[in-house]
């Protein structure tokens, strides 16, 4: 039965820490290491709703391995929005889609005073990271949180105190390992607004490149290759004014402009300069895969949808409607973007949808790769929300599936198994939404044959969410 995947849209608000989770199967004992993994665990604060699967507050979860066993414990992010908006019993901070200033004698207050309707410390419900020692959760606010990779205890917000100007930024950066920092963007909205492409530590920041634009796009991810950067514009743009004195709820000031197309900016990683411009047909994607150089050409890989629909879907009040399920498709889409052209075009690398993709990350970002994971909708059943996990074979052009009836995957990681140079030689995690028990486990499935090593059992559903990584020790 379609919509089972609902159950999993509910606040869980107990916060708990299990030392042995059951496990069936055999969990590989060179597993050692912690699944960190964000996502919205509350979706109201008193009697008002969040709006939007974007808004909930961040729970962090993790999945610690030992010698075959699993320990796991949640935790609220300890946000502005969580603790006063428990404190006051309402919506106290505005999020992607949710604006708690109702009045307009509020919204015209709050311009004025300084920066009152912003969080101190942000919602930071979408990614994590690790820099150097410190674990950080992140939103597309610029402020990231520190937390205790072990307790999941908020220790605060990052301050980088450096002159480097945003308002939106991305919870994807990428790590160059030829750096050792992490790269992300900054769209800065004003008169004159700005892409700040940077390099940071957790000590510090460096701006690499900045490109000016008129209408900044809202780019979820980015991608990035051994010498470029990739920017793509989606026509899904923000009108700064607008922004401003609007009044609404961020997402709600976008426009999507399909006559603009999408535009491909490619900047140089070393001197920050543009080294070309690219246009396509109009489309739209949160996630980009990977991105590397052959023979001169770039290649960028995205999960892409054809327009921006799939942001309006994502409304709580649909998801949980009746039709909720029935998501825009994303497919798995290659753009050449070839020197002395000014136009791109894709060809589709698998016939499955594709969604919250990954690579073997630490071996394969920025280079050729062959194999990506993520979630999918199942055969013909495109209603029922994303309800398996694909693997894509992109040389060969083949997929792998593991489905399994009335259970909702989330974002696959894959970890390499100790010393291999096999792409695929390892596991992938996926904590699953189990309908049918109202539970939640954590998947282990072979990386190379895609099928089920083990399943861990957790006592309680774990909310829909979005991405985690993967660290070796911390267990
Ligand atoms: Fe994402």
């Amino acid at each position: 039965m379609a919509n089972h995947y609902r159950g999993a849209l509910q606040t869980q608000d107990q916060e708990i820490s299990l030392d042995h989770l059951p496990v069936a199967g055999q969990i590989p004992h060179w597993l050692s290491g912690t699944l960190l993994r964000n996502g919205p665990g509350k979706f109201e604060q008193g009697g008002q709703k969040y709006r939007h699967w974007f808004d909930g507050m961040a729970m962090l979860h993790r999945f610690a391995f030992h010698k075959g066993e699993v320990s796991y414990t949640n935790r609220f992010l300890r946000s502005s929005a969580y603790t006063k908006g428990r404190e006051e019993g309402k919506i106290c901070y505005s999020e992607f889609a949710t604006d708690p200033c109702r009045s307009l004698f509020k919204r015209v207050a709050s311009l004025f005073e300084t920066n009152d309707h912003l969080a101190p410390v942000p919602n930071a419900g979408v990614n994590l990271a690790r820099l150097d020692d410190a674990f950080i959760a992140m939103t597309e606010t610029p402020i990231p949180v520190q937390f205790d990779a072990q307790t999941l205890e908020t220790i605060g917000v990052i301050d980088f105190q450096d002159k480097l100007a945003g308002h939106m930024t991305t919870a994807h950066p990428h790590f160059d390992p030829a750096m050792q920092a992490g790269i992300n963007y900054m769209a800065n909205f004003s008169a004159k607004s700005t892409y700040n492409v940077f390099a940071f530590t957790k000590q510090q920041r460096r701006l690499i490149g900045s490109l000016p634009v008129r209408e900044p796009a809202y780019m979820h991810s980015f991608g990035m290759t051994r010498n470029y950067i990739i920017l793509v514009e989606f026509p899904l743009v923000i009108e700064p004014l607008k922004l401003m004195l609007s009044g609404k709820p961020f997402y709600e000031n976008m426009l999507w402009k399909p006559e603009r197309g999408a535009r491909f900016l490619v900047m140089s990683k070393h001197d920050g300069s543009l080294a070309g411009t690219y246009e396509s047909e109009a489309f739209f994607a949160f996630h980009h895969i990977n991105a590397f150089e052959q023979d001169g050409d770039i290649l960028v890989d995205l999960a892409a949808f054809p327009d921006a629909r799939i942001l309006d879907q994502l409304y709580m009040d649909n998801l949980l409607g009746p039709k909720g399920g029935a998501l825009s498709q994303s497919s798995y889409r290659r753009y050449r973007l070839s020197p002395g052209q000014t136009k791109t075009s894709y060809e589709q690398l698998s016939a499955e949808t594709i969604e919250l993709p990954r690579i073997n990350y630490e071996r394969n970002n920025g280079i050729e790769y062959r194999f990506a994971y993520g979630v999918s909708q199942h055969g013909k059943q495109r209603d029922d929300f994303l309800d398996q996990l694909v693997k894509v074979d992109c040389t060969e052009r083949s997929t792998k599936i593991w489905y399994a009836e009335g259970c909702y995957p989330g974002e696959p990681v894959f970890v390499a198994a100790p010393d291999t140079s096999d792409e695929d030689e390892g596991v992938v995690l996926s904590v699953i939404f189990d309908a049918q028990r109202e539970s939640s486990f954590l998947l282990v499935l072979d990386a190379r044959s895609f099928t089920e090593l083990a399943r861990a059992e957790v006592p309680q559903h774990i909310p829909l969410g979005f991405h985690g990584i993967y660290t070796h020790g911390v267990n």
